[in-house]
């Protein structure tokens, strides 16, 4: 077992995704570092998670539903309607197929990076946050947010409740559906919270 190289993660993600796209893995890739060490979680690995995490980002709606259904991903009606939601599950299958040493914890980390889950580890939250904060970002909040995260006392738990609680909200504001398991992991973000 042996996480790939990030050049050699780098030449596939090439291969597969737009300019555009791995430019965002690779801002993704160095957020997740910083928060690593800020964090005190292993700095390779959270790159190396953002490195990988939008490996299927570039796929079709089509794809998409045919690799999930393919490769028997649980889907729920908000999946099916909003396939692009799929495409962290996808990532997280077809990087574990195209780097069989990886570890367990990164593919994790990639199957949540869009909905999260309930108990996400610290790397998952890491490449949640990074995702959701990388440079290019611009939505409103996004400054309070990159703050929050330099600001010496804050916690990951802290850093994660005010990122997601800011996705849910962007989500209902858009009018969108909101995916089941994001209810269940705001939830239990809000008894960590409390607790
Ligand atoms: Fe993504
Ligand atoms: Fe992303």
């Amino acid at each position: 077992m042996s996480n790939p190289a990030a050049d050699t993660a780098r030449v596939a993600l090439a291969a597969r995704l737009s300019p555009s796209s791995l430019a965002h893995c690779e801002r993704v890739s160095v957020f997740a570092r910083g928060l690593a060490i800020r964090f005190g979680s292993d700095a390779d690995e959270a790159a190396l998670a953002g490195l990988l995490h939008d490996w299927s980002r570039d796929d079709t709606a089509a794809e998409l539903l045919a690799y999930a259904q393919r490769d028997g991903l649980p889907m729920c009606d908000v999946d099916r309607a909003v396939p692009y939601l799929l495409h962290a599950r996808v990532a997280a299958a077809q990087v574990r197929e195209a780097f069989p040493g990886i570890a367990p914890a990164i593919v994790d980390a990639i199957a949540v990076h869009t909905v999260g889950e309930v108990d996400m580890t610290d790397l998952s939250r890491i490449v949640y946050i990074a995702d959701m904060l990388e440079p290019s970002r611009t939505f409103e909040g996004v400054l309070e947010l990159r703050a929050l995260a330099l600001a010496p006392d804050t916690t990951l738990s802290q850093l994660l409740f005010a990122s997601y609680r800011r996705s849910v909200l962007h989500i209902i504001g858009c009018g969108r559906r909101v995916h089941p398991d994001t209810v269940r992991v705001w939830n239990a973000l809000v008894a960590e919270a409390d607790a």
